[in-house]
């Protein structure tokens, strides 16, 4: 393949997220991208595999969002020659760390905003972990068939928000009952609103907006009010800047109603034509234990990529995994040899996916930007570097240091070995952090989350066999802990013995029942680095 056959794949590729709080519309809006590009038939399908939106501790509900997130956690379409990678984010808080390490994978974020409730606790929390990574932002303002706020607050609140001006693609004339449409503002011309989800976006009426007459006699005080609204949010945003919004300093606004399928196209449209193909990515790795910068290109012709998600299959019978690999460079062909950078150890998948239409197909080929997904026996882990050769490590998948602990007690000390075996795998899925204290005695758990720790004790008893008692901890936080020189790191671990734990990666942390004892250990101990976030290394 030429080097010019790379490129042309790069470009015609975009890997985004959907980010929203929970019932904004994300599902909606995922189905209607899905149908409009012809990756599905029927509405429904993407609904249908929705589980309960507000989950609840009970195990069914828990097993079916493990169900729908491993069938609709990734899916492809193609629009207009271009391959454009959807990934879901989990809905509930508890698992907030799936989500940023999603985040990791994308290349850009869609926004969804419900227009009654402006940006929610939850699209807050998202919204900072795209601003640290820069990750440009889609804004789509969703509901306007319903008794909303006005766009001009709206619009002012995602600036606040967010950190950034909005500039809106779209504006809406009224809202509610009185919803007449959207004003685009490229095209320069009105979509009249009609309810109903059967219309196709083709089928709207459009009228130039030089047709003023018209507008004001079918809209009349509504259209008024629209065009001086609207005059208003574009004098106070700035002029539409393609590179700034690739840099996160500007998000492109949308309005409309994912259940009308009203304003979805502008926002599909907005992906092929604004959103950004895969860019560069760093990796850092040790050669001659020195640690060596190297910015690797999507369309360099070498095979690389990142396991940002580790999910069980449901199949309890079988112990495999699925681990989904974000490609960063190269082409991945069926029959590729491939190494875990970690071990050195080449990975042997019994089946390689891609996740197009929603269907698991076997994979033909793949380039950057593209999730392909390995089913394994183990072997692999989150943050794993997947390459064809080269020694490379991409860093920054996150883990947060947890805020809950509990200990495992094991009901039949008899199953220690799958308790083991159990916690390692789940621990290298991301679902628990797994510490074991240095001075011995019981695991403990870290969550960010308290149903994380539901759903392990579960799949500890149905997947392995190993039925455990989860015990509240004394611990309220942890802190991973660096020193520039050994002897540091020594006089340290010699003055806390008891407060010190490795996780599943080795990485030494220290344990707290206060943030004073934070602040107290590092009073004492000023060289030493307390981090409240690991990065995958
Ligand atoms: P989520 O994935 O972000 O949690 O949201 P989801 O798409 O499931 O949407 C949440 C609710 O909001 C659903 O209603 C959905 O139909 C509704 N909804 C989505 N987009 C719009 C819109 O543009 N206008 C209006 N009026 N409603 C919208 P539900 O009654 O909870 O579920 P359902 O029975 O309709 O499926």
């Amino acid at each position: 393949m030429s080097a010019s056959t790379y490129a042309a794949e790069t470009r015609r590729r975009r890997t985004f997220a959907i980010i929203s709080h929970p019932d904004a519309g994300k599902t909606t809006l995922t189905e209607k991208l899905l149908l409009f590009s012809g990756a599905i038939q029927i509405a429904g399908s993407v609904k249908a595999r929705k589980a309960s939106r507000h989950a609840t501790s009970d195990w069914m509900e828990i097993e079916k969002q493990r169900g729908i997130s491993v069938a609709s956690s990734v899916m492809q379409m193609l629009y207009r020659e271009h391959v454009i990678n959807l990934l879901d984010t989990p809905g509930h808080k508890d698992f907030s760390e799936d989500t940023y390490r999603v985040l990791t994978a994308v290349d850009s974020a869609l926004m969804v905003i419900d227009a009654a409730n402006g940006v929610e606790a939850q699209t807050r929390r998202l919204i900072e972990v795209c601003r640290q990574r820069d990750t440009p932002i889609i804004t789509f303002v969703n509901k306007m068939d319903r008794e909303v706020r006005e766009p001009l607050e709206l619009l002012d609140e995602i600036e606040r928000e967010l950190g950034m001006p909005c500039v809106p693609m779209t504006w809406p004339v009224g809202q509610g009952k009185t919803f007449g449409g959207i004003m685009n503002l490229r095209t320069q011309a009105m979509t009249v609103f009609e309810a109903g989800s059967e219309r196709l976006p083709q089928d709207f009426e459009t009228i130039p907006l030089s047709q003023r007459d018209t507008l004001m006699k079918r809209f009349g005080h509504e259209f008024e009010t629209a065009e001086q609204s609207m005059e208003l949010a574009i004098g106070a945003s700035p002029e539409w800047d393609h590179e700034a919004f690739l840099a996160g300093k500007q998000t492109p606004v949308f309005f409309g109603s994912g259940v009308n399928n009203f304003g979805v196209m502008e926002v599909l449209e907005a992906l092929v034509d604004l959103a950004p193909s895969p860019r560069p990515r760093t990796s850092h790795h040790a050669v001659n234990r020195q640690s060596v910068e190297k910015t690797v290109n999507p369309e360099d012709p070498n095979f690389s990529g990142v396991v940002f998600k580790v999910q069980a299959n449901m199949d309890p019978s079988h112990r495999d995994r699925i681990a989904f690999v974000r490609m960063a460079s190269g082409k991945y062909a069926p029959g590729m040899k491939l190494k875990v950078q970690r071990t050195g150890k080449e990975l042997r998948p019994t089946s390689v996916v891609t996740f197009l239409s929603q269907r698991r197909e076997a994979v033909d080929e793949a380039f950057a930007g593209d999730i392909i997904g390995f089913t394994t026996h183990g072997g692999v882990q989150l943050g794993d570097t997947i390459t064809d050769g080269a020694s490379l490590q991409f860093t920054g998948l996150p883990f947060f240091a947890p805020e809950l602990f509990t200990t495992v007690i094991l009901r039949n000390p008899l199953r220690t070995k799958q308790l083991q075996q159990g916690l390692a795998q789940l621990g290298e899925e991301g679902a628990i952090q797994v510490f074991r204290p240095q001075v011995g005695g019981p695991m403990l758990l870290g969550a960010v989350g308290q149903l994380q720790f539901e759903v392990v004790q579960h799949r500890l008893k149905a997947e392995y066999d190993a039925d455990v008692r989860l015990e509240s901890s004394q611990y309220t936080g942890a802190r991973w802990i660096t020193a520039d020189t050994p002897a540091e790191l020594k006089s340290f671990t010699d003055a806390y013995p008891q407060r010190l734990a490795h996780d599943a990666a080795e990485s030494l942390a220290f344990l707290c029942t206060s943030p004073y004892d934070v602040r107290l250990a590092q009073e004492r101990f000023p060289k030493i680095h307390f981090h409240p976030l690991r990065e995958h290394a």
